[in-house]
């Protein structure tokens, strides 16, 4: 396989508290006020600094669906909404790009199409929205709603939801605005555009309220792995976070969404997939197994479980806990994760023949390893190289420790390696990644002869 050069696409993944669920427990971690922005803007300015391309901020709209008891021993249970977040940290840094999350299932286009548009206007440029359709129906329930609609019917709307935010975003064309004082002309109602959008799930007239955000339209991120998912991703995303267990599955998943691109009548290059992994780094190997089993020692065996059994939506105290995992037959549960999530569990178990305690206690969920930072440059350089990922959405297991750890120890090893940038290329984000800013339609429309 031809072997590429250049930086790769770094994002930083922070969820408060960390995403190792011993994590707030750790003497100075983010745990010790998990509503603080400061930590928020400390994290954001660290990963800017190391030239990052991305702070990622994940949603969602519940708790997290574990019993009260447990949730209760987990820093899960609370955290800023990414919007009001993102606008925050669009005020304190200058070159990152931010990407909040945000809900097609439980909002409305008009809505996240000036939130979204807003923020982009805020920081210049720099905004990516991550695309969720939820999953779960604790969400559901928070939106009158018993139950979350199915799959398909989720992803159809997300796709009518896309192609109306991107109509209301093409409102005003780029010369549309003249602010010419001796006139008295604003801007130019031939260029103005009411959207007169009437589908199956939305009628919504515009025009937005709102000039074109800087980047045409904020970065389109998504993490879908079902086949909906694959099919929505490769049509309408930008940056693409997956999950995979095995460098030999991400390939996999990669060339399935550049060949789902190209079929969808893409560039495959205008698609960034980015690997998601949980480094805990060390020096050393040593040094980085003993962070990790730290970490371990302070989880909780019960919420484990119960998290585990969240994630596979079954019960799993039937299961011997020094056996190996054996082949589970999954429920059709809509409280559990999405089944992507439970086969990258699963697939993990069997590769690395896993037992049900190692599975139910090791995983945390996520694809969690400690390595000496020179293992995991290694590592990185050899999925980026050979066509497993564009780059990497790191989910720090631990914060802020895990941040410093990562810019401190292995930025450096990657720079040297060429693998992250000397610095910001542009100033918005689209630019930084090397995406084109989409044109707006009418402007299209009114160059091509009748
Ligand atoms: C790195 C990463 C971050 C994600 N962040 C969120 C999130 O913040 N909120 C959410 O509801 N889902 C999140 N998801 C789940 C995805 O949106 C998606 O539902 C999941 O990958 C399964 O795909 P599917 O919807 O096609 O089944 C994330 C997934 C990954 C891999």
């Amino acid at each position: 396989m031809a072997q590429r050069k250049g930086p790769a696409v770094w994002a930083a993944f922070l969820w408060p508290g960390g995403h190792h669920h011993g994590a707030w427990r750790l003497p100075g971690s983010t745990g010790d006020d998990i509503m603080s922005f400061d930590n928020y803007r400390r994290m954001a300015l660290d990963c800017e600094r190391a030239k990052f391309d991305v702070v990622f901020l994940g949603d969602r709209l519940d708790a997290w669906p574990l019993p009260d008891e447990y949730l209760a021993r987990t820093a899960r249970g609370a955290r800023l909404e990414t919007i009001t977040l993102t606008a925050a940290l669009a005020a304190v840094t200058s070159r990152i790009g931010l990407v909040a999350t945000a809900s097609t299932t439980f909002s409305e286009p008009f809505n996240l199409a000036r939130q979204i548009g807003s923020l982009d206007h805020i920081s210049g440029g720099r905004i990516g929205w991550n695309v969720v359709t939820s999953y779960t129906d604790d969400q559901a329930q928070n939106y009158g709603l018993d139950h979350i609609p199915p799959r398909p019917a989720r992803y159809a709307r997300a796709q009518e939801f896309l192609d109306v935010v991107k109509g209301l975003w093409d409102t005003y064309e780029d010369d549309a605005v003249l602010r010419d004082k001796e006139t008295g002309q604003f801007f130019d109602a031939d260029r103005f555009h009411k959207l007169g959008h009437e589908g199956s799930h939305f009628k919504v007239a515009g025009p937005l309220n709102m000039e074109r955000p800087p980047q045409g339209h904020p970065v389109i991120c998504q993490a879908g792995a079902s086949k909906d998912g694959i099919a929505f991703a490769a049509r309408n995303g930008e940056l693409l976070f997956s999950i995979n267990s095995s460098i030999e599955r991400a390939r996999d998943y990669y060339q399935a969404i550049k060949t789902g691109a190209a079929d969808a009548g893409r560039d495959p290059d205008d698609i960034k997939v980015l690997a998601s992994i949980n480094p805990v780094i060390g020096r050393t190997q040593d040094e980085a197994e003993e962070k990790y089993q730290q970490m371990q020692r302070l989880l909780d065996d019960d919420v484990s479980r119960t998290f585990a059994e969240m994630y596979f939506g079954m019960d799993l105290s039937g299961y011997p806990l020094d056996e190996l995992v054996p082949e589970i037959e999954l429920p059709d549960a809509s409280h559990g994760m999405p089944r992507a999530h439970q086969e990258y569990m699963l697939n993990k178990a069997r590769d690395e023949k896993l037992t049900m305690r190692q599975l139910v206690y090791g995983f945390n969920g996520t694809n969690i390893y400690p390595k000496s930072a020179e293992a995991a440059a290694d590592e990185f350089q050899e999925w980026y190289e050979t066509g497993a990922a564009d780059g990497f959405i790191l989910q720090i297991s631990h914060v802020p420790e895990g941040v410093t750890d990562f810019v401190e120890l292995v930025v450096p090893i990657l720079r040297r390696r060429g693998l992250i940038r000397e610095d910001y290329v542009g100033t918005t984000l689209r630019e930084n990644l090397g995406l084109a800013r989409p044109v707006n339609r009418h402007t299209t429309a009114r160059s091509v002869p009748a």
